[in-house]
């Protein structure tokens, strides 16, 4: 039977998931493309601990280049993480000739046009379903399912750890850094969060999907990025009690004179479909202009649902190595050649709705002052409110504003951080009301 001979670059949990599998149900997968997948050699650092797998007749080694340089192996998959060395040992295995399947974001979104365009012009695939939001198929859906219809938006929660932590904070109550500590000894963050809770990785996703959407380069470095860890519990509980909830949210939209790329922390009414999501969960909702709006969702980590990905990734090589097919399906959906870049619209220049949470010291004509001060950036108010009774301390006033732009609202904000009656540094958050 043909065979399709993998090596793994890297033996973490995603790895082991890999690996178990192709054990438990490398029957089936045959059955599917009658091509056998073969694992021959795994790549790691610690090819002496122990990860309670049987690995039978295949090779551990702690040499990455008998995977990447080895006559034996067709298909290379990267599970390192990071940029360095991965960059260098996937341009080395397509260069090589091998294809490659990885779950690396950061590497598609800030050097995948390179890798790409070195496996197309070898013929060769790199694959990232896992990429991007674990075992969601987004990835595929979208280059493929979704590929005739013009998307004009995507949007969603592509990070399960900052979800887990908004999710914790709100049903208990709890600050960020206990539910922070706490994700991290139940293994939902990282000993590292960094890249998760400041809104990296979703923006590499991000990057990602708006570039298979809108047949544009990834352009991480064009995104607007704010990450979850200045969210407060008091911002949390002063949502719910208006009825919405905090959600990191990456949104990639297509608008007349550009795309607009943000990832950050949004107020969505608690009876939107993007609300619902709690938990670890990844969601990502498509608009397109036949489909109308597309959701997809599922679990965006782990060793098993990431591993779903990596294999259906190995699987589709296999398939066409059965039919004798090369580069159907373009790396980034569209051509290479026809990928154009598009301009990123300035986050400063875009309208929004915003919550926004002072510490005032309660006397008559604070709130005429601070909605003047609003006023003369021509911010409109929608709802204000304030509680408790204070004579010498602040009490917490929290103001919902009508459509503004971010430019005129941070204007608006230093005029009222200057007004005497007005303590610490204003919060806000942006409100998003359209979204399914
Ligand atoms: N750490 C990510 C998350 C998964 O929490 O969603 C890998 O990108």
């Amino acid at each position: 039977m043909e065979e399709l001979r993998i090596g793994i670059l890297g033996y973490g949990t995603v790895g082991r998931g890999v690996v178990t599998l192709l054990q438990e149900h490398g029957e089936a997968i045959t059955h599917r493309s009658g091509v056998r997948l073969r694992l021959v050699r795994i790549a790691t650092r610690t090819p002496s601990r122990d990860r309670g797998v049987d690995l039978g007749d295949v090779e551990l080694t702690d040499d990455v280049r008998r995977v990447v340089d080895g006559d034996d192996i067709d298909v290379v998959v990267e599970l390192i993480g990071g940029y360095d060395p991965a960059e260098t040992l996937v341009r080395d295995a397509l260069n090589n000739g091998k294809h490659v399947v990885t779950a690396n974001k950061a590497l598609i979104a800030e050097k995948g046009v390179g890798l790409l365009d070195i496996a197309a012009k070898n013929g060769l695939e790199l694959a990232f379903e896992a990429a991007v939001a674990g075992a969601v198929p987004i990835v595929k859906a979208m280059k493929e399912s979704l590929a005739a219809d013009p998307v004009d938006r995507i949007y969603g929660i592509l990070n399960g750890t900052c979800n887990y932590i908004l999710t914790e904070m709100r049903e208990k109550g709890l600050s960020f850094e206990t539910v922070l500590a706490d994700a991290q000894e139940k293994g939902f963050a990282e000993a590292d969060p960094t890249f998760d809770v400041e809104g990296v990785d979703a923006a590499h996703k991000l990057a990602i999907l708006a570039a298979i959407a809108f047949g544009t380069p990834p352009n991480f470095s064009g995104i607007h990025i704010e990450g979850i860890n200045h969210i407060s519990d008091i911002d949390i509980a002063w949502a719910m009690e208006m009825g919405y909830r905090i959600k990191l949210l990456a949104i990639a939209k297509r608008m007349e004179k550009g795309i607009e790329l943000r990832v950050q922390p949004t107020l969505v009414p608690d009876s939107s479909m993007v609300a619902s999501v709690e938990g670890v969960f990844n969601s990502v909702f498509v608009h397109s202009a036949y489909a109308g709006t597309t959701m997809y969702h599922g679990r965006g980590a782990g060793e098993k649902p990431t591993a779903s990905a990596v294999v259906a990734d190995l699987l589709e090589i296999a398939r066409n190595k059965k039919v004798g097919a090369k580069g159907r399906v373009s790396g980034l959906s569209v051509l290479a050649e026809n990928l154009k870049p598009l301009e990123v619209l300035d986050m400063a220049e875009l309208e929004g709705e915003y919550y926004l949470r002072l510490a005032v010291v309660d006397r008559p004509g604070v709130l005429a002052d601070v909605t003047t001060a609003l006023a003369r950036f021509d911010i409109s108010v929608d709802a204000i409110m304030q509680k408790g009774r204070s004579q010498k301390d602040a009490v917490p006033l929290v103001i919902v504003t009508h459509k503004t732009t971010e430019k005129r609202l941070q204007d608006g904000l230093k005029a009222i951080e200057a007004l005497e009656s007005v303590r610490d540094k204003p919060r806000f958050i942006r409100i998003e009301t359209g979204f399914a």
